[in-house]
């Protein structure tokens, strides 16, 4: 099935979309598989859904890989899921220069193993000329953790004189966050059925629209993920004024 098939109008796509990613382990159970299996299933929607991304046309796609919180998994669990990322990264790199797909990483970096860091600099350095599609992955990264740390530096520079606190608007603790020189996400997608953020993007997605879908993440491909753009073009984005309001301006 095509875009077309679906009708996304590509005059109309959102510029930033984030996904949570979730539903691997409960797909692999319900195949009686160990949770890796879900995991590495997962990988193929991942190369499915950026591949899908950078031909419709979307800019900017981040993806909700490893949380803060998801060090507290299993240590047999963490490390496999870091042997998949390793993997996805190398064999991912040469399609990555092919289409135009620019990586890069938003989270706290440092308490990732030292070979995933390895691999992942050097990915983002060999793609970074790149500008069809940011793709960016969140990786040990939690929302509340970004913005202590963003806050942590403006504090730094109040303290040393360099910044009065009244000049903090929302442009500079945006430009501290992670995410800085990316657009707010316009379209959050949830797999797996659980509505809730767990700790994504809190700041960046107060208007996002948000599509949550039953589908596990391993069997979310790109027919679903059309529904979920022509699902979003269908809503009235009216960032506070009323519908009236977007009929005459
Ligand atoms: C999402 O799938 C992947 C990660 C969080 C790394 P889960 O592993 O959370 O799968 P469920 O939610 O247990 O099914
Ligand atoms: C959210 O999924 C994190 C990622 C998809 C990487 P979780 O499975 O960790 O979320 P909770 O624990 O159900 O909230
Ligand atoms: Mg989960």
């Amino acid at each position: 099935m095509s875009a077309a098939d679906v009708a996304v109008d590509r005059q109309r796509l959102p510029r930033h979309v984030a996904i949570i990613m979730d539903g691997n382990g409960r797909w692999a159970r319900g195949r009686l598989q160990p949770r890796l299996f879900g995991h590495k299933a997962g990988a193929d929607s991942v190369r499915d859904i950026v591949e899908a991304s950078r031909e419709i046309g979307i800019p900017y796609l981040t993806l909700y890989a490893f949380s803060s919180e998801n060090w507290r998994r299993p240590a047999a669990e963490v490390s496999g899921l870091m042997a998949i990322l390793q993997r996805y990264l190398e064999a991912e790199l040469p399609r990555m220069l092919e289409h135009g797909i620019r990586l890069r990483t938003i989270g706290d970096s440092d308490r990732l193993p030292a070979d995933v860091r390895n691999r992942l600099q050097k990915t983002i350095a060999a793609t970074s000329h790149n500008s069809r599609l940011t793709l960016t992955l969140a990786l040990s990264y939690g929302s509340r953790d970004e913005l202590l740390r963003a806050v942590r530096r403006l504090g730094r520079r109040c303290q040393d004189g360099s910044l009065l606190p009244a000049a903090i608007d929302e442009t500079m603790l945006g430009q501290e966050l992670d995410t800085d020189g990316m657009p707010d996400p316009d379209l959050l997608i949830r797999t797996g059925g659980e509505a809730r953020l767990s700790n994504f993007l809190l700041w960046q997605l107060s208007y996002a629209e948000i599509y949550f879908t039953d589908v596990m993440w391993p069997d979310f491909r790109r027919e679903i993920y059309y529904q979920a753009l022509a699902d979003y073009q269908s809503r009235e984005r009216r960032f506070g004024r009323t519908g009236e309001q977007l009929q005459t301006d």
